[in-house]
């Protein structure tokens, strides 16, 4: 079952979703939460700070776990997503950094690596909220559009599109890295509860494709339209599409 929230804005949308975890860990302090990077929840992270910093939140038996890293990137390279989390979260609240978990991007033994991260996500015992972004071309986590759906974390070649989108975060489109491990559309569809996070003009054809056309692995985000409980924030731009086909489904 799929709710699509209406925000006016990103901030909004971000404050919604910030609730939305907030509450899950207020009920259960030892959530584990799959967390994503990326510009979509931003203003996730941002609220939720604020909400730890006015004592609305506490982080301190919470287990995190990540979508993906960048492989390549050591940890501390201002691009990697263990950056990014320490930058906008961990760093931000009172988490104990050492039950925060990504893929290591610069295990060279892709295999080792991935077995490593499924073992890990097993170890975990079932994420309480999977927070994700998508793609311009439909991607969750890194599965890109593919013949067919991932079950377990793998090392990902980027398309064109992915790096291309991802550029403007390093200094030339050469930086990107081309690829990334990533957990699989098996484990994210495991997650208890989805947040779906989307932004911007840019995001609102995939999002009604995502959320309206056929279910196949071409668009990855498709597969969340047989998740249990899926609630996606979206600001009034990257709803644009749906607004004008399928209103009557938009909650406000
Ligand atoms: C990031 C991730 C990606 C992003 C997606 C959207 O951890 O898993 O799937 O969510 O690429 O990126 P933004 O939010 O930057 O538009």
């Amino acid at each position: 079952m799929i709710k699509i929230y209406y925000s006016k804005n990103k901030e909004e949308a971000g404050m919604k979703a910030a609730r939305c975890v907030a509450e899950i860990v207020n009920r259960k302090k030892n959530a584990v939460l799959g967390l994503a990077t990326g510009s979509s929840p931003e203003d996730m992270y941002l609220e939720l700070a604020a909400m730890y910093q006015r004592g609305e939140v506490s982080f301190r038996d919470v287990r995190s776990i990540n979508l993906d890293e960048y492989i390549g990137l050591d940890k501390n390279h201002d691009q990697s997503y263990a950056y990014f989390m320490r930058h906008h979260l961990f760093d931000k609240v009172d988490i104990d950094i050492k039950n925060t978990y990504l893929p290591n991007g610069l295990e060279a033994d892709y295999e080792y690596e991935c077995r490593r991260y499924d073992e890990l996500f097993n170890s975990l015992g079932g994420v309480d909220v999977q927070v994700l972004g998508i793609g311009l071309n439909g991607h969750i986590g890194f599965n890109e559009p593919s013949d067919s759906f991932t079950v377990g974390t793998s090392a990902v070649r980027l398309t064109d599109s992915t790096i291309k989108a991802n550029s403007r975060f390093f200094e030339s489109e050469t930086d990107v890295p081309t690829m990334a491990f990533s957990m699989g559309i098996g484990q994210i569809m495991e997650a208890k509860k989805i947040i779906l996070l989307a932004n911007g003009e840019a995001k609102a054809e995939i999002l009604e494709r995502a959320l309206f056309g056929p279910v196949t692995p071409k668009v990855p985000a498709s597969i969340l339209r047989f998740a249990k409980d899926v609630e996606v924030y979206a600001d009034e731009k990257a709803l644009s599409v749906i607004l004008e086909k399928h209103s009557e489904n938009v909650i406000r």
